[in-house]
């Protein structure tokens, strides 16, 4: 046995500009199993992390919600506790990018690169904003394609033709922040010099080291390693500074300059590990060294878990900021998928769809029953994975429920006064116990439970076979009572393997079992002819299909419909919560003009406040000349889902007043709200 392994594992930050989705659950419940697996081999683990609170997009969304960007990421920060708990995560720390310790470390990293000479600076031209007086990220400035002329395109790319280019190619470019047009501007930025020699050459080692990083991953980044054609390195230094105004930490002896959010935010995992030891929590934990020993002792492993959209800042410019300021590097970074629900689109950054992880949580579904389902379809490669609604009931029921936890219930019934007769479990327990350790170690858990599963099939066979209810009819209650220890000494070991997935539940079979806490020391001795178990009490419910269909909200039923005399047959009845989900509100016609190739839509752009235009065609061409309506108020539907049309994507609807029998030709009149509404105010 080596010696006691030394841990220091993160997950990757997530931005404070909203709250979690399940595919930020996903990746913590990835690594709390890790965890919990390393602890049961007796690894000292320390396993944090931290909010990723910097950046342009979280000051323009704290602006925008009215709140200071400290306290916008303080009341995301507030709601984390909920998710975490509730589906059994625990991390060891939770700080913030914002913190004293990020700023130190961060600054100190700063320093440490520039005195080893891998900082540079130039003037280089950017988009500026003139109306808010700022730079503009690429994402924050629109225009029209370049390439196919789709008008209210991104800055860095057009979501019409795909194609991709720089801002400064977009046509009559207007900033998505304040609609003015964006001026070029010139301003120092100071840039990590990743291009030198010392860095391609330490990225080339360290990239490959000895089972670093999975061969996909290596494969991804290797063409960011090799020469180009002109022999010149393809990796270029990297941009690591923003001017002010920006919600950022201050780059030393630069007035006015920041960190780019990208840079300080790896920084904040060794930030969450000071404040840890520097409270006192590591050391409450068992932890003898202080931060400064920890962070440099050679013996301590580092692990990244991280999905597979942030690999380049994972694995070549940390690595490096790490290793050229002195700094211990990470021995692996582990790379996820994406996580789809119900073969959806992957979910974005900013809106999760399909499966609220606190909705789950609020319809008393048991969060061991996903962590189950997560793990059983994770492998240690970086495939995507669905969630899908079937495959989760019948991998709970038939398995979970139907295959391990049914084992206990039938065959304590057999046991007298729950005293255990045989002394060993199913044969194959420990060679069991070895190879799902290996495959946890390995973060391959799909095999791991496939391996546990088959291991179930094995004693439930064992017990049908003897059949215990016919021994003890024709009088052999002791060999009913030999089988049915068995089966009960096999539960036990499958405990102790399902214990990393399934913490909550192994912890009452152990209580059931009363046996002391599993690790895989103790995973496949048995518990011993004599050893009295408890009694049973039922360890867990199955998915009922109620649950899922709460969870993905079917359709509420119709109302019985009314009459009203002259007009339009009035809409069936709806409750108040169905209004609330119509979200409706003020917009400022900011442009409108004319379709080509239509009649009846004119083409709206929209300001509802929210920092970038909206796209809406509207059929009101008949009533309405574009002139007439630009700079006027009108109230939209802001939640609606986009629509593709032949024309482009509307993002939305305005709202407008006619008669529905089109005969009575009585017109169109767009809604106007009275002076003194803002652009974003929500009708309610
Ligand atoms: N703030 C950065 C990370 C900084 S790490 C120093 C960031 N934040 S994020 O909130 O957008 O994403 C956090 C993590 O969640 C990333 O590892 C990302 O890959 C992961 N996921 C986001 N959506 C996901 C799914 N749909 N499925 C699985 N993981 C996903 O990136
Ligand atoms: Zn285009």
């Amino acid at each position: 046995m080596p010696a006691q392994r030394k841990l220091f594992v993160t997950t990757a930050l997530p931005y404070a500009n909203g709250n979690f989705h399940i595919g930020h659950i996903m990746e913590y419940i990835q690594a709390d199993i890790w965890v919990r697996h390393q602890r049961m081999q007796g690894s000292q683990v320390h396993f944090v992390c931290a909010d990723d609170a910097h950046g342009a997009p979280i000051m323009i969304a704290a602006e925008k919600a009215g709140k200071s960007p400290q306290q916008f990421v303080a009341d995301i920060a507030a709601g984390r506790k909920p998710y975490l708990d509730g589906f059994h995560i625990a991390f060891d720390n939770w700080h913030s990018t914002d913190a004293p310790e990020n700023h130190e470390l961060a600054q100190q990293i700063y320093r440490d690169l520039n005195a080893n000479g891998l900082i540079s600076s130039k003037v280089i031209e950017q988009f500026f904003d003139p109306a808010k007086n700022m730079f503009l990220p690429d994402r924050f400035i629109k225009g029209e394609c370049p390439n196919c002329h789709s008008k209210d395109q991104y800055g860095d790319n057009c979501e019409v033709c795909s194609k991709v280019y720089s801002p400064t190619d977009l046509i009559n470019p207007y900033s998505a922040l304040s609609g003015a047009t964006p001026v070029l501007k010139s301003s120092e930025h100071f840039f990590f010099k990743l291009s030198d020699p010392r860095c391609m050459a330490f990225l080339k080692e360290w990239t490959r080291g000895e089972g670093r990083l999975q061969t996909e991953v290596l494969n991804k980044i290797s063409e960011w390693l090799e020469p180009g054609e002109d022999g010149k390195a393809v990796l270029g230094d990297w941009d690591i500074s923003r001017d002010a105004p920006y919600f950022g930490i201050e780059i030393p002896d630069a007035p006015g300059k920041y960190f780019y959010v990208w840079l300080d935010a790896p920084v904040g995992y060794l930030a969450s590990l000071k404040n840890y030891f520097d409270k006192g929590g590591a050391q409450t934990a068992g932890e003898s060294m202080s931060y400064d020993q920890f962070a440099a002792d050679p013996d301590v492993e580092q692990y990244h878990f991280i999905g597979k959209d942030i690999i380049t800042f994972h694995t070549l410019f940390w690595p490096a900021m790490l290793h050229f300021s002195g700094r211990k590097v990470p021995d692996k970074v582990f790379v996820h998928g994406f996580l789809t629900v119900n073969n959806g689109e992957k979910m974005s950054k900013s809106r999760g769809t399909g499966l609220d992880p606190l909705k789950y949580l609020s319809l008393g579904m048991n969060p061991e029953w996903l962590r189950y389902y997560l793990a059983a379809k994770l492998s240690g490669r970086n495939e995507d994975i669905d969630f899908n609604p079937d495959d989760f009931m019948a991998r709970v029921n038939s398995d979970l429920v139907g295959k391990y936890i049914n084992i206990a219930s039938r065959a304590v019934k057999f046991v007298p006064g729950g005293k255990l007769a045989a002394t060993h479990a199913e044969p194959g327990a420990q060679a069991l116990v070895e190879n799902v350790r290996a495959l946890y170690e390995a973060r391959d858990y799909g095999r791991a439970l496939r391996e546990i599963m088959a291991y179930a099939d094995k004693v439930n066979l064992r017990f049908d076979t003897a059949a215990p209810w016919k021994l003890v009819k024709e009088g052999k209650a002791a060999e009913a009572a030999a089988v049915c220890s068995m089966c009960l000494e096999s539960f036990k070991v499958m405990t102790a393997c399902l214990k990393p997935v399934m913490p909550a539940l192994a912890a009452q079979a152990e209580a059931f079992l009363q046996c002391a806490p599993l690790d895989w020391s103790t995973a496949a001795a048995p518990m011993g002819e004599g050893h009295a178990v408890g009694v049973y009490k039922h360890l867990m419910q199955r998915v009922e299909e109620k649950q899922l269909d709460a969870l993905f909200e079917p359709p509420a039923p119709a109302a019985p419909q009314q009459i009203v005399p002259g007009g339009e047959e009035l809409a069936p009845t709806i409750s108040i919560d169905d209004f609330a989900k119509i979200d409706l509100r003020i917009a400022r016609i900011v442009n409108c003009e004319a379709v080509e190739g239509s009649t009846k839509l004119l083409r709206l752009t929209l300001d509802v406040g929210e920092g970038r235009m909206r796209n809406v065609f509207s059929g009101i061409a008949s009533a309405y000349q574009p002139a007439e309506l630009v700079g006027k108020l009108t109230v939209m539907v802001a939640n609606l889902a986009p629509r593709k049309m032949k024309f482009g994507l509307s993002e939305g609807m305005v709202l407008a007043a006619s008669h529905g029998d089109e005969k009575a030709n009585s017109g169109i009149y767009v809604l106007n709200p009275w002076p003194g509404a803002q652009p974003g105010m929500r009708v309610r």
